[in-house]
């Protein structure tokens, strides 16, 4: 699904992250499995990651980014009209991470909320929805924050998924576009359901509850067929990011930054040679992040921002991929 080209009528108004004091170096996980801090670094460049604390919950993490966001963008919590949680490790199944943040961060105790799932691709799927209240005028301010506590659902046993994954919350307030042309182009966002295998969790649903037997048998935690996961991130964020251009009847010249998911440094490689983009336009941080899943991209873009990287009027697009398979790419005028 693709938003049109046009003057953007949202922005991006503040930005705000937050990532958990702990810190868990490859040097540790060599004491945990049978891996080392070189393979890591080499197949997926990176090389710390952060782990909250026993008593954090995502909302918690998620309710930190948005206080974070709202002070940047100088926005009492009472102005939001929406609030959009883009998560794969919910506070817990039921209510919605979202009730919390909401209640957390001092917003109207009417302001609708809800969590959005897309995992990898969630800060993007948040935006578009954002975008879209803000276009069919049913909100002004939104709250999109993209958190995760993957170090909850990953199987400390595995070595292929353990080593991939931290946590953290990044988030944006989306507000009303200025009229210069700055604020969100586009979005592109996508799925395909055939690959829905190919990074999942088995059991805790409806279709296989918690039982004795799922816990024994591991079923709880992230399953991921990687090489699969691999070839088709290259692809597709590949495409998007192209379409991010085309569709804007820019070219590659025009792009000044991209602001990738941060899954591991090779794709990103991959999507620059494909692309045509020179790599050096790329912000990473994975070395010190690891994949925090719907997280990755704010929290690199506030990264970026507030260290005066990404400055105003430039080009810059985000573009993700995770378990769904979903993913989607955005232009942002800065
Ligand atoms: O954010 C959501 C989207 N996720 C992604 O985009 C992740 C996509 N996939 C990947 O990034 C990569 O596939 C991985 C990083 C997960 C794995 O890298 P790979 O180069 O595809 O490794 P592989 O799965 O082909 O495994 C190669 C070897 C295997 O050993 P054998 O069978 O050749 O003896 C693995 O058992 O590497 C082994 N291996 C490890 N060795 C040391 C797998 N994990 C580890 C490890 N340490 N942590």
């Amino acid at each position: 699904m693709a938003s049109k080209a046009r003057l953007p009528v949202s922005k991006i108004l503040g930005m705000g992250h937050y990532l958990p004091s702990r810190i868990l170096t490859n040097f540790d996980f060599e004491k945990m499995v049978d891996t080392s801090d070189q393979w890591i670094v080499e197949r997926t460049g990176i090389r710390e990651r952060h782990i909250a604390a026993p008593e954090e919950a995502a909302s918690d993490l998620a309710a930190e980014a948005g206080r974070r966001a709202l002070a940047d963008a100088d926005l009492d919590p009472k102005e939001l009209d929406l609030i959009v949680v883009c998560t794969v490790t919910p506070d817990q199944p039921l209510p919605a991470t979202a009730m919390f943040v909401q209640r957390v961060i001092g917003a109207r105790s009417d302001c609708p909320a809800f969590d959005l799932v897309a995992a990898c691709a969630g800060f993007i799927y948040g935006l578009s929805v954002a975008d879209s209240f803000i276009r069919t005028e049913q909100a002004r301010c939104v709250l999109v924050v993209g958190v995760e506590m993957l170090s909850r659902i990953i199987d400390y046993e595995d070595r292929s998924t353990s080593v991939l994954f931290g946590d953290g919350a990044g988030a944006a307030v989306v507000g009303p576009a200025s009229g210069d042309g700055s604020g969100l182009v586009s979005t592109h966002i996508y799925a395909d359901g055939a690959m829905a295998e190919a990074l999942y969790i088995p059991a805790g649903g409806s279709r296989l509850p918690a039982s004795e037997q799922t816990v024994e048998e591991r079923l709880h935690y992230v399953r991921m067929t990687g090489q699969d996961v691999f070839k088709f991130a290259v692809k597709r964020l590949s495409s998007a990011t192209k379409t991010a251009i085309s569709s804007n009847g820019l070219s590659v010249r025009d792009i000044d930054w991209v602001i990738p998911h941060q899954a591991n440094l090779r794709i990103i490689d991959a999507v620059s040679q494909r692309s045509g983009i020179p790599r050096d336009r790329f912000y990473i941080n994975i070395e010190r992040v690891g994949n925090t899943s719907s997280a990755s991209i704010p929290i690199a873009l506030d990264e970026a921002v507030k260290a005066g990287t990404i400055e105003e009027g430039q080009n810059v697009i985000f573009c993700a991929l995770g378990g769904g398979i979903t993913w989607g790419s955005a232009l942002v005028r800065w």
